[in-house]
């Protein structure tokens, strides 16, 4: 019997130190440590992620091998992030693969961290659904640092068709947060509060912009003015009006994204949808896809939208199949032109 093929995955691409070991496309362990230390300053501090990488790195890969009960000799090949993302943060997790795999003398997988997030989909496991989505289907990428419409043809061939022309769907309600006086990350805050506001409350632009591509810096800047003009009558505004301001403005983004995904299967033909991205963890996004009745709607489990490494270690996977690999002179890149 051949033996299978277990791959130890890591993600530091941002402000999460991510590992995670998988047999096969199952998840034996998937363990994130976020990194706290943002929060007071509205957004990541690159050169602090950096630091909390290195200080997380070794602690976080030790725990996913305790925890799906593999030791470091028993692992086919190591999977990392090379890009895109933070370069210093990126360095601490490519730096630390081509060590290990150095020592283990093991292959190494270079990962793109969005064609992952699409391969978020494709993780199995325990607690997980079995059901992931057919080839071809369209997914819509949505994080604090990326907005993509991707056709994937399969599990590694994927076609960018549109994407932000300026700040991330993820970005755009952070920004926004942050004029409401929230702490960052403010996306998930902002979905809590607009539970209970109106979405019709409060009216904002949607962009013109041709194709598929989006742009969200437009929306970010007329709701600030829009604050900024309400303050200057009553100072206690956006105190009086949180939730209808959260529910107007996440009504406005789920609604910017719904379109375009909307006219890709319209143009497509293709009826089967997957979100991904730490966006993707929207109630309002989820909601949106769940009235689209004639779709195959395919949302991730929560802690497979955000940034992981399972998602690393199932695209390593597929690459393993591939016989794609990468040797030492490995560097990660900050900006990835494609998929
Ligand atoms: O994928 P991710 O963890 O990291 C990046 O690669 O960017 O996404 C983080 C982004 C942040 O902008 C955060 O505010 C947003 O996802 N986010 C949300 C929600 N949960 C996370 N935005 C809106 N609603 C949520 N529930
Ligand atoms: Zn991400």
């Amino acid at each position: 019997m051949s033996r299978p093929v277990i791959i130890l995955g890591i993600e530091s691409s941002c402000d999460e130190t991510a590992a995670a070991v998988s047999m096969g496309d199952k998840i034996l362990a998937n363990v994130v440590a976020s990194q706290k230390v943002h929060e007071s300053y509205g957004g990541i501090v690159p050169e602090l992620a950096s630091r909390a990488h290195q200080q997380n790195i070794i602690p976080v890969v030790d725990q996913a091998l305790k925890k799906a009960n593999v030791s470091k000799n028993d692992l086919s090949a190591i999977a990392f992030t090379s890009g895109p993302g933070l370069l210093g943060a990126l360095l601490v997790g490519t730096s630390f693969a081509k060590s290990l795999a150095l020592g283990l003398d093991i292959p190494l997988i270079e990962v793109n961290h969005m064609q992952a997030h699409v391969l978020a989909h494709f993780a199995k496991g325990e607690g997980l659904k079995d059901a992931s989505p057919t080839f071809p289907f369209v997914c819509l990428t949505v994080s604090g640092g990326h907005t993509q419409l991707i056709v994937v043809r399969n599990h590694l061939q994927m076609e960018l068709i549109g994407q932000t022309l300026d700040d991330a769907a993820g970005e755009a309600f952070d920004k926004i947060a942050k004029v409401m006086g929230l702490t960052y990350p403010g996306g998930p805050l902002v979905d809590r509060l607009a539970s209970s506001g109106n979405i019709h409350a409060f009216k904002f632009p949607h962009p013109q912009v041709p194709g598929y591509d989006f742009s969200f810096s437009g929306l970010k800047t007329a709701v600030i003015n829009f604050i900024n003009n309400q303050l200057q009558k009553n100072p206690e505004f956006i105190k009086q009006n949180l939730n209808d301001l959260a529910a107007s403005v996440q009504h406005t983004i789920v609604e910017i994204l719904m379109m375009r995904v909307r006219q890709v299967v319209r143009d497509t033909g293709i009826r089967s949808v997957a979100v991904a991205g730490g966006v993707a963890a929207n109630s309002g996004l989820r909601a949106a896809l769940a009235r689209e009745t004639e779709w195959n709607v395919f949302v991730p489990p929560f802690e497979f939208c955000t940034d992981n490494a399972a998602m690393i270690a199932v695209c390593g996977y597929y690459k393993y199949l591939a016989g794609d690999f990468t040797d030492q002179l490995a560097s990660p890149e900050a900006r990835f032109s494609g998929l």
